[in-house]
């Protein structure tokens, strides 16, 4: 009998991937959850046929270059590439997967969890409380933002992005987005296209970010950019930190040209990220967990073997991005 196709596994993963990954595959899982140096990553390629890994693992040009010819694949548990060099990928005959769609609704539920957290003053709310500081009710006490009926500017309107526009309509927020091509009437559900950046960000009370990370989205979003919103808007990014210029970010949260901002990825994270996120009492922060719920990482994790199932039998897998 053939042996089973030999999966490297870099991180530990819901117990029910596992579970399915043990009986179809031979598996080098990682118990401990340890995170791998790029060396280690390419040694312990040594004898898989594919790597299962998330976004902590860098698989640049050149680590891909120093992979065995044994790793004929690269199946992601994320829906974000940008931790994979694609043409590094191609050029090795490497086929790279992703795991799109299972995540939006959980990612859309912290998109709207950052932005009430930012609107409402959740951070100063909740440090009040723990610490003991909360001493007296008051008519003028801690007053917020009110999202209701406001509009609800979305960079992106892909999958996230839309089920996130779903979600703030829950809120009788006035939808407005730009993408790289407007959606059908269908799919728009009566939001606003401008195809103009500036002209979104005229129109946004609330900046909701939900593009991927890459070259033309570095950085996109820069003091001449904020500038350009309404004056008390309000930032949300469950998308990349690379999309927000943090220096600036953080002048306009300090000069008040901000209301606040909902943070739930950074550039440097998780331990390098820009210092003033953890001392502005209008930044409302979460660890990169938008896509972090019991059922979404099950789904991710069903995805990405869905996608190496199908390589191994030797069909196209649904989510190839190389
Ligand atoms: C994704 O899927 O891209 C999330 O950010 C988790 O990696």
């Amino acid at each position: 009998m053939r042996n089973k196709p030999s999966i490297f596994v870099t991180r530990k993963l819901p117990e029910a991937v596992e579970t399915r990954l043990a009986g179809d595959y031979q598996c080098d899982f990682n118990p401990d959850d340890r995170l791998y140096t790029g060396d280690e990553l390419v040694q312990r390629a040594d004898k898989c046929d594919a790597i299962l890994c998330c976004h902590t693992e860098k698989f640049n040009k050149e680590i891909i270059s120093r992979l065995p010819k044994n790793v004929r694949a690269i199946a992601n548990f994320s829906v974000g590439i940008d931790h994979c060099d694609l043409q590094a990928a191609i050029a090795k005959g490497i086929v790279v997967t992703n795991t799109p769609d299972v995540l939006s609704d959980a990612t859309a539920e912290i998109a709207m969890l950052c932005m009430l957290g930012a609107a409402r003053r959740g951070n100063e709310g909740f440090s009040m409380v723990r610490a003991d500081r909360w001493h007296d009710w008051s008519p003028t006490f801690m007053l917020g933002k009110q999202i209701t009926g406001k509009r609800f500017g979305i960079i992106g309107m892909g999958r996230v992005g839309q089920v996130t526009a779903k979600r703030a309509r829950g809120f009788d927020m006035q939808i407005h987005y730009h993408n790289r091509s407007r959606l059908d009437p269908e799919m728009e559900q009566g939001a606003t296209y401008h195809q103009q950046l500036d002209s979104l960000l005229a129109v946004s009370d609330v900046l909701s970010l939900h593009c991927p990370n890459n070259p033309d989205s570095v950085g996109l979003l820069n003091a001449d950019r904020i500038a350009k919103l309404p004056d008390g808007a309000i930032v949300v990014n469950t998308a990349r930190g690379t999309v927000v210029d943090d220096d600036a970010l953080v002048a306009a949260l300090k000069s008040g040209k901000l209301w606040a901002a909902g943070i739930d990825v950074f550039n440097g994270e998780p331990s390098e990220i820009h210092p003033a996120y953890r001392e502005l009492g209008n930044v409302f922060v979460l660890p990169h967990l938008g896509s972090a719920t019991v059922e979404t990482r099950d789904a991710m994790g069903f995805r990405a073997l869905d996608n190496l199932d199908a390589i191994f039998a030797g069909r196209e897998p649904l989510d190839r991005v190389a």
